[in-house]
């Protein structure tokens, strides 16, 4: 796969519900500055974070009035969806825009499958409308759990093709590994792994003991970022599912839903309060649970990632600094060869020499936080309903502890739900 081939994929962006519906957002996606943006009639569009007139970002513009095209905030220059200028305000009345391309945002195809949106990151050459993750129902992914992790994209997937690291990295979370310490992982084992890889990617079978039970799993990798987690299921059954792109060298966005080859037909019957309710409860559990899960390893490895990258040169393969001693250690392997063989090592990024890597930090006027950061601080607290009915009650604890009706609640919070997020924009 050469540099070029290497972007010719559908790379998943991000689910509908952690993006602005009527606002542009910035998303730093594979350390590419991207804006992202949805018209008025409900098609997606990402495009080059920076106006070609002179250069401010058209993520800080808005959406034009008629919602098919996007304003820089600068001096008002509007672009297509498709890229192509398509107002320049300060020219004179009767002049048109010159039809050159040098007028024009760069633009990257989208696709909505379900509520998950992918992005061709090659615009020189047609998307493949083919692909499976376009053409299968059951890539229609609902909204699910999004999140930013600070690590890299190759960390990310060989950690989830490691099983043996579950049960002492994620001891204590979850009714699975419900325990304070783990003094023996023969409690908790991996046995008869075996791997097999190709060009697409790898995949890992083995027999699992979790308390007492053993389950047959396989655990997949596809190019370019996806994990299938099955459990004495067939290979062409329901799976967990997790997602992932890179946002910049070290830093990843995974996405979870759940991949259903068989989707039950879609129910348009309204809502109930109560049922509205008992969603809210299980996408605050859900979202607590598995922030629990991806924080408690986060730090194990972020930090060899550090030591490697500063202990020797750009795509050094981390098998020559490990001792691997159990056949069990073969995932680990098994991902490090492929990723060696098919991207040279080095991560699939789409970094623009013309767009420097800003750092920055996107805020809402209200409340401070990024988009992404603030469906998060909703989904793990209870935003909305619950969210509001806890400010009131931490504003009553409050004044009643205190004698005072000061900020406090969701509105002026600095923490998301206990854990550290990482802003991708
Ligand atoms: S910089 Fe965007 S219109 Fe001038
Ligand atoms: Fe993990």
């Amino acid at each position: 796969m050469n540099a070029e081939e290497t972007l010719q994929e559908w790379f998943p962006l991000s689910f509908q519900a952690y993006l602005k519906q009527d606002w542009p957002n910035a998303v730093l996606h594979m350390g590419r500055p991207l804006v992202v943006w949805r018209s008025a009639e409900g098609t997606w569009f990402a495009q080059d974070d920076m106006c070609p007139h002179k250069l401010a970002p058209l993520s800080d513009g808005s959406i034009t009035a008629t919602g098919d095209a996007i304003r820089c905030s600068l001096h008002g220059w509007q672009f297509q969806g498709c890229g192509t200028c398509s107002m320049i305000p300060s020219l004179p009345a009767n002049a048109s825009i010159p039809g050159n391309k040098k007028y024009a945002v760069r633009s990257f195809p989208i696709r909505q499958r379900g509520d998950c949106l992918w992005i061709w990151m090659d615009p020189s050459v047609p998307p493949d409308e083919n692909h499976p993750r376009m053409q299968d129902a059951s890539w229609e992914l609902k909204n699910g759990y999004q999140r930013e992790l600070p690590y890299s994209w190759d960390f990310l997937f060989e950690n989830i093709l490691d099983p043996t690291h579950v049960a002492y990295a994620h001891c204590g979370v979850g009714k699975e590994f419900n325990r304070t310490e783990v003094d023996d992982i023969r409690e908790n084992h991996v046995t008869n792994l075996q791997t097999r890889s190709n060009n697409l990617g790898v995949q890992l079978k083995f027999d699992r003991t979790i308390n007492g039970r053993t389950a047959n799993e396989t655990w997949d990798f596809l190019y370019p970022g996806v994990w299938f987690l099955r459990r004495n299921t067939s290979e062409t059954g329901p799976a967990g599912v997790i997602v992932a792109s890179p946002i910049d060298t070290n830093r990843v966005r995974i996405m979870s839903g759940q991949y259903n080859p068989n989707p039950p037909p879609e129910t348009k019957k309204k809502q109930s309060w109560k049922a509205k309710l008992q969603r809210q409860i299980f996408t605050v559990v859900f979202h607590r649970s598995l922030n629990k899960f991806f924080n408690s390893d986060a730090f194990l490895l972020r930090y060899p990632q550090d030591l490697i990258a500063a202990a020797c040169s750009e795509n050094s393969n981390p098998l020559s600094h490990y001792e691997l001693a159990s056949p069990a250690d073969q995932g680990t392997v098994a991902f490090r060869r492929w990723h060696r063989q098919r991207l040279g090592g080095k991560l699939p990024m789409a970094n623009p020499s013309l767009l420097p890597k800003i750092p920055r930090q996107i805020h809402c006027r209200t409340h401070g936080r990024t988009t992404q950061q603030q469906h998060y601080y909703d989904t793990t607290t209870g935003g909305g309903f619950l969210g509001t009915a806890y400010a009131i009650l931490q504003q009553l604890f409050a004044s009643i502890s205190h004698g005072t009706t000061g900020q406090c609640g969701i509105g002026s919070s600095g923490s998301f739900g206990g854990s550290k997020v990482v802003a991708g924009s």
